[in-house]
């Protein structure tokens, strides 16, 4: 047993006593001041569920009804203590939408308990609470069978729960579970053994919490500090503030940077409470180094032996995104301090959570599990995570909506990305650009089908070349009959088709041409990437912006008749969704306007731009 605080995180589905059985260990380890104990007596006779008794899951859920009025906390954190331990306990919503608060909490705990309604056995929602928690280093499950009152106490019932989850966390690689009969309502197997379930040998719930380890202490490793903010509070302080992840540090230490390799001396170990002659994981420290070296928000300094660094990695993923993962897209990849794009280049198979069966998959679906291959914007310092949770841990953001939509870890750096190297080249885009008498640029025309984009960049094309410029045209109808013959016009599909098409676009720049783009392209998320595969200036987004009905009413190829008579699925604007752009550099309102006037505009643009003379 340890006398360290214990993090405990509760998992359940919707109904199966969650807030019962919390509010209970709360009440009797004694944690419920006396005006609240009467308030809850009081609301237990008034809205209570419990003929004559304490309701004590009014305790828990007036809370959280308190939490819903004001801030917005994805996890609440309660503190309780017995005779032998303290404890924290990480309590997370139970609905499926909310299995990335699951993920928040369990990134800390040592312990979760899992609660298991004995009528209704064991969910999937169990099931991947359990995979997620032991993906995200939890190595001791408490299953608590809840409600043993609803199934006369019957053990044969508790029996054959008990054992399906057992073979089942064999699967997951070997986590420890003791499982526990209870009935949360009349507190039976919670702080103490029930007379009413004798045939049970085992610990109460609050015994088995009172003898779980604690995960084993980052303090022998080596020392890390994500850097969280450089701190200048005058002109002549600079410290790198942080949490220590890891190890421990004192001054005269050398520490480097492991973005750039870069080594120096700790100076001091700065501290609210003052300066500190050593600092252990935990402990949120702020270093000020010997020398200037160059250090920031999202660095790790670090002692030997050094982290490594990847561009591409490797990572588990649980997903709970409302739109699928795809291959191909990007998002916001957060892990600690550090923020990178990450973009999707491998799926390399789905988990199946009912099965725990590795699955071939395009894509990951709302609550599911897999592992995928990312590469990011820049190298990260990372240590996988099953090391160092503190380090190899991260949340996927979606850059559109900005909600949080993944959660995930590092398994390990892509091989790959340190074998890849990008050759030198001595002719570079400038040189090729000025023997053309030209800047290169992209110009992105995206709308609806039958919006005009082809029209208006063959336009602009024309006018172009007969003004003496070098360019290429990239047609959605063109390219989708060659490179991207494979693909469809689902989602994942039309992301890897732009993709694609950005990729091509960037080495076109490097050309020095002119690049016309027309594609729906009907996602910001992907216009947004192929902006960044090149310079800030060189891109340049051109909305043609038509409605619907007028598309509808052209029908240049006949498509919109097929696709309002149902033969032609996915059909933008009509059953698959457009994203307007929300700042394009040109926005061309094609109504009653020509395109030749239109393509006019797009000319008068770049020319004033410097991209032609
Ligand atoms: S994108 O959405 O992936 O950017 P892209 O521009 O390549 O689309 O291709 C769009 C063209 O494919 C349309 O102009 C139309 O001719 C044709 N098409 C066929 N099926 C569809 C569909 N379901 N939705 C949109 N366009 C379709």
């Amino acid at each position: 047993m340890a006398d360290s605080i214990l993090r405990v995180l509760a998992c359940g589905s919707v109904d199966d006593g969650k807030s019962t059985l919390i509010g209970r260990l709360l009440f009797e380890c004694g944690r419920i001041p006396d005006d609240v104990q009467v308030a809850l007596e009081r609301d237990s006779r008034r809205w209570g569920t419990v003929q004559g008794g304490i309701d004590y899951a009014l305790l828990v859920d007036g809370l959280s009804a308190e939490r819903e009025q004001g801030i917005t906390i994805d996890v609440a954190y309660r503190y309780f203590e017995s005779g032998a331990r303290r404890f924290i306990l990480a309590d997370t919503p139970g609905h499926e939408q909310y299995t990335r608060n699951m993920v928040t909490g369990a990134s800390t705990a040592d312990v979760a308990i899992l609660l298991v309604d004995a009528r209704k056995g064991l969910l999937q929602q169990t099931r991947r609470h359990a995979a997620i928690a032991s993906m995200l280093g939890i190595r001791q499950v408490l299953l608590a069978v809840n409600k043993m009152d609803l199934v006369g106490y019957d053990r044969s019932v508790f029996s054959a729960i008990a054992d399906a989850f057992a073979a089942f966390a064999v699967r997951l690689g070997g986590i420890a579970v003791t499982a526990i009969p209870v009935c949360a309502v009349a507190g039976d197997n919670v702080i103490a053994r029930s007379p009413r379930m004798a045939w049970y040998r085992g610990p109460s719930l609050l015994a088995a919490l009172e003898e779980a380890d604690g995960r084993p202490t980052a303090e022998d490793a080596a020392f890390r500090l994500p850097v969280q903010y450089v701190n200048r509070t005058t002109s002549d302080f600079r410290g790198f503030a942080g949490t220590v992840a890891s190890g421990s540090v004192t001054p005269g230490m050398r520490v480097t940077n492991v973005t750039s390799r870069v080594s120096t001396t700790v100076a001091r170990i700065v501290t609210m409470d003052g300066d500190l002659s050593v600092a252990r994981p935990g402990t949120p420290i702020t270093l000020v180094l010997d020398e200037e070296i160059d250090v920031s928000r999202g660095d790790i300094l670090a002692a030997t032996p050094l982290p490594a660094t990847a561009d591409r990695v490797i990572a588990e993923i649980a997903w709970f995104g409302e739109t699928a993962l795809f291959r191909g897209r990007s998002y916001l990849l957060a892990s600690g301090p550090a923020l990178r794009v990450a973009t999707v280049s491998r799926i390399q198979h789905a988990l199946d959570v009912d099965t725990l069966e590795d699955q071939q998959s395009e894509e990951l679906k709302f609550n599911e599990i897999g592992t995928v291959s990312l590469s990011l914007s820049a190298p990260l310092p990372f240590v996988p995570y099953r090391e160092k949770p503190a380090l190899g841990g991260f949340i996927l953001i979606d850059r559109v909506s900005r909600d949080t939509v993944g959660a995930g870890m590092i398994v390990a750096g892509d091989a790959a990305s340190s074998d890849l190297h990008w050759h030198r080249q001595d002719i570079d885009k400038a040189a090729r650009a000025a023997l053309k008498g030209q800047r290169p640029a992209v110009l992105w025309f995206t709308g609806l089908s039958g919006a005009g984009k082809s029209t208006v960049a063959n336009l602009v094309e024309r006018r172009l070349h007969a003004l003496g410029h070098h360019t290429i045209i990239l047609d959605g109808d063109n390219v989708r009959h060659g490179l991207n013959r494979d693909l469809g016009f689902s989602e994942a599909d039309r992301v890897e088709n732009i993709r694609r098409v950005a990729e091509i676009s960037r080495l076109f720049v490097e050309a020095g041409l002119i690049v016309l783009v027309s594609f729906i392209s009907p996602y910001r998320t992907e216009r947004m990437l192929a902006r960044e595969r090149v310079t800030e200036d060189e891109f340049l987004e051109i909305y043609v912006d038509t409605p619907i009905d007028e598309c509808r009413r052209r029908d240049p190829k006949g498509l919109y008749a097929r696709a309002d008579a149902g033969q032609i699925r996915n059909f933008t604007g009509i059953d698959a969704p457009y994203e307007p752009p929300e700042n394009p550099e040109i926005h061309l309102r094609t109504l009653g306007t020509q395109p030749e006037e239109l393509a006019e505009v797009v000319v008068a643009e770049i020319r004033k731009r410097g991209f032609i003379g």
